[in-house]
């Protein structure tokens, strides 16, 4: 059994996806939800399937250990972004090499960077009148959307599209895909 840890700061309608897709298979346990927002919606979905959680500080994150000593002391093996803004310090990244993944809601290279994220990212889309958008799955390196891509899937915007309506197709695929590309890389990394 391996053991995740999900970053996220929103809602986590993905982590949802992902605990439920996983509380059925005996290879993968989300062992911790680690957030850095107390009032997250994702806190709660973490309480509701008794996984535990830890609310991490900016200090520890950027000008400590980078939570890396509470992580191992979990045996966590992997680690999932899954709607999580902060930028991951090197620290973090040199301990889970290739053992990071995070997803963002666009076609990649495309609409990615700092300060795309979420809403941001739709609204810009929809004002440069794309045809398509979608989801870019990868790993993560020091620059903010800029590793690895292992998966990207593609939805058609309509002329009566709007943010809101797109970032709903595009949650739509996130939840379909995420899940089994998490399985398949960590069964391929571990
Ligand atoms: C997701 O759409 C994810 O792709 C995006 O935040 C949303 C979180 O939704 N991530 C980024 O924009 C990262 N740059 P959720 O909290 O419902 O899973």
């Amino acid at each position: 059994m391996k053991r995740i840890a999900i970053f996220a700061s929103g809602a986590g309608s993905n982590a949802a996806k992902i605990i439920e897709y996983f509380s059925t298979r005996n290879t993968i346990e989300v062992a911790v939800i680690v957030c850095n927002k107390p009032d997250a919606g994702v806190l709660k979905i973490a309480a509701d399937h008794d996984i535990p959680t830890i609310l991490i500080g900016k200090e520890t994150f950027f000008r400590g250990d980078a939570y890396v000593a509470e992580l191992k002391s979990l045996n966590i093996d992997f680690i999932v972004l899954a709607g999580f803004l902060w930028k991951i310090p090197q620290q973090l990244i040199a301990a889970y090499p290739n053992k990071m993944i995070n997803i963002h809601p666009a076609l990649l290279p495309k609409y990615g960077g700092k300060g795309m994220y979420g809403n941001k990212v739709h609204e810009t889309v929809i004002a440069n009148k794309e045809k398509e958008s979608g989801i870019t799955i990868h790993f993560v390196n020091e620059h903010f959307d800029e590793g690895e891509h292992i998966f990207q899937a593609t939805c058609s915007i309509d002329e009566t599209d709007d943010a809101a309506t797109l970032a709903a197709k595009i949650h739509l695929l996130e939840h379909e895909h995420f899940p089994k590309v998490i399985e398949s890389v960590v069964d391929e990394k571990n």
